[in-house]
């Protein structure tokens, strides 16, 4: 068996064209309490175009493997791995920041941090989900307590984190309001947000609070977004942020409300996954694929999702872009029924 593995390193900060070598490395060995997987499928997120631009220069060193997002087969546990054995299908978001990346054939991770795949998922639509499916989870539950009969405004519903954000909060009961451009309307009342309001076309405000205001609002936007939940708000509502964003915020408005306000940075874990998969058992939750392209195009898959907004006809297509990484022996990717 070979000892090395291919990968895709980050060399450069700065133009995606420029920024990418693709090299040979040894492969990784789980230590204790550690399974190495051979990654089948990843996918670039927001994240890895802030990581490649140079956004966390101070976290990440060049050269670095960067990627999050794993759907693979278990090659090796290591000394007290017992959750797992090689030729299990997994799933899992890898930590930020901390360790190999996942733009590679193979990747060493903390079993505690990977679930079985959903039977239901392929492997590019489990890689496209999770840390997507993580994010919303972590807001919308741990974070915010969406509760059933409760009505929350998801920001971005037809984006990665807003496109499984409308399907866990409707699944968790609760009536969603989605901000979308209106080409995407039907995408995103498909994915069952119950109102769709084109924030292109005009203020949001205004037409959320004509609509009764929200609990909840999940805000993938930031600046004036995050700056102005308390006025769509409901006394004692909740925002969770997923934005950082560099400009002073005025957060008045926020205690005439009593708002409280969740200010996240995603974290891998097990549970959250199972959480997820339940869902996608259910059929209540579907990752939506815009693109699957190989390791050797993550060049072209940051462009992609760097172009523009998505949809139809502009720039980048509508859905996830994923990365198929070992050649996959099952369709790229199929539809989920
Ligand atoms: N803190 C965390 O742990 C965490 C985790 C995941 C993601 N994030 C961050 O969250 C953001 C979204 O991530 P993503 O993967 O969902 O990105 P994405 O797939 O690019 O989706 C962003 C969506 O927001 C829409 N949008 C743009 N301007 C908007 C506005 N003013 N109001 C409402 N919607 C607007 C976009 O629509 P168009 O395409 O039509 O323009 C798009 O559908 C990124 O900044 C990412 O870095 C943070």
């Amino acid at each position: 068996m070979s000892t090395s593995m291919r990968v895709v390193e980050l060399v450069r900060f700065g133009a995606a064209d420029a920024a990418f070598v693709t090299r040979e490395l040894p492969r990784p060995t789980p230590g204790p309490g550690q399974v190495l997987v051979r990654v089948l499928a990843t996918s670039v997120n927001p994240l890895d175009l802030q990581t490649r631009r140079g956004d966390y220069r101070d976290q990440v060193a060049l050269p670095a493997v960067i990627g999050n997002d794993v759907s693979g087969v278990v090659v090796e546990t290591g000394p007290g791995a017992g959750d797992f054995q090689p030729g299990d299908e997994v799933w899992y978001l890898a930590p930020v920041f901390a360790g190999q990346g996942t733009y590679a054939e193979f990747h060493v991770v903390d079993q505690a941090l990977v679930d079985h795949k959903p039977a239901r998922l392929s492997h590019v639509e489990a890689a496209g989900l999770a840390l997507v499916g993580v994010t919303a989870w972590e807001a919308l539950v741990e974070r915010a307590g969406v509760r059933a009969g409760e009505r929350v405004l998801v920001h971005g519903g037809a984006g990665g984190v807003g496109s499984a954000a409308v399907q866990v909060a409707g699944a968790l009961g609760a009536e969603v309001l989605t901000t979308a451009r209106e080409r995407d309307h039907e995408f995103v009342t498909g994915l069952g947000a119950d109102v769709a309001i084109d924030f292109s076309a005009g203020d949001y405000v205004p037409q959320v609070r004509e609509l009764g205001g929200v609990d909840v609002v999940l805000d993938t936007v930031g600046g004036d977004t995050l700056a102005r939940s308390p006025e769509v708000l409901a006394d004692r509502g909740r925002v969770v942020s997923i934005v950082d964003t560099p400009e002073p915020q005025n957060m008045l408005a926020a205690w005439g409300v009593n708002a409280t306000y969740h200010f996240l940075f995603v974290s891998p874990g097990r549970a959250k996954l199972q959480a997820l998969g339940r869902l996608v058992d259910q059929g209540r939750l579907r990752p939506v694929i815009g693109a699957v392209l190989p390791l050797a195009d993550i060049a072209q898959a940051h462009t992609l999702l760097e172009g523009g907004s998505a949809g139809e006809g502009r720039g980048r297509p509508r859905g996830k872009i994923a990365v198929a990484v070992h050649p996959l022996d099952e369709p790229p990717h199929r539809t989920t029924p």
